[in-house]
């Protein structure tokens, strides 16, 4: 399995964020995650798709855009326009899931779909042959810099196993409190995007805080027996 990293820039400095993602872009980083946040879904407001259209002109990275937001339907034509590479919704967030999915697709843009640690797998079962990405919240979504929850651990592994069973072309993402500490325990339950913010922005060079998290998350194995 290869792994991925994707820096999230919520904890880069939007002061100089061209800076900030030529660092990341320039390490070895494999996507670039970026968090929308509306105030409402999540406590918290971030950035819309001016900026995502403005981060587009700064890199090649594929821009992995990750929607805080409640009513996703009504905001996925203007972000796939913005340049998105990838729109995750959360399962939460929208009712009808399944058209929610097709209208992603039908922008053509990668679909991914979120749910935060309390919500069950099986809240999401039912479409992951839709999606292109299964982002599996590992702290409750609203700020960076919190701290990793244990349990969802156990879901990572659930996913995995149900993917794999299915057969299923969807990569398991994982968000929130994602480090050097941390990636060993969610590598070996079979996550293949590791979004990280605060590990690396916050991080003195976050150049190579890039390196080391790939080195660390490469020297693991998914673990099918740990599975
Ligand atoms: C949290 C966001 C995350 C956040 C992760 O709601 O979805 O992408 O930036 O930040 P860290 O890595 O600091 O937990
Ligand atoms: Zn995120």
């Amino acid at each position: 399995m290869s792994i991925r990293l994707a820096p999230s820039i919520l904890s880069a400095n939007f002061a100089a964020l061209g800076e900030d993602i030529r660092k990341v872009e320039d390490a070895g980083a494999h996507i670039l995650h970026v968090d929308v946040m509306d105030g409402h879904f999540v406590p918290n407001i971030t950035i819309g798709p001016p900026v995502v259209k403005a981060i587009k002109k700064v890199t090649r990275l594929p821009l992995d855009v990750h929607l805080m937001i409640s009513d996703p339907d009504k905001y996925i034509p203007v972000f796939a326009e913005a340049g998105a590479s990838m729109l995750t919704v959360h399962a939460e967030a929208t009712v009808h899931l399944d058209r929610t999915l097709n209208l992603i697709r039908s922008q053509n843009v990668l679909a991914g779909v979120s749910i935060v640690p309390s919500t069950p797998l099986s809240a999401v079962e039912q479409v992951l042959g839709l999606a292109d990405m299964l982002l599996i919240m590992t702290v409750n979504p609203g700020f960076g810099g919190q701290k990793f929850i244990p349990y969802t651990v156990e879901k990572i592994k659930r996913a995995r196993r149900l993917i794999d069973e299915r057969n299923y072309g969807c990569k398991i993402e994982v968000d929130g409190g994602i480090d050097g500490a941390t990636i060993p325990e969610v590598v070996r339950a079979g996550a293949e995007v590791l979004v990280s913010g605060s590990a690396i922005f916050q991080a003195v060079d976050p150049a190579r805080k890039v390196r080391e998290l790939l080195e660390i998350a490469n020297s693991v194995e998914y673990d099918r027996r740990y599975v």
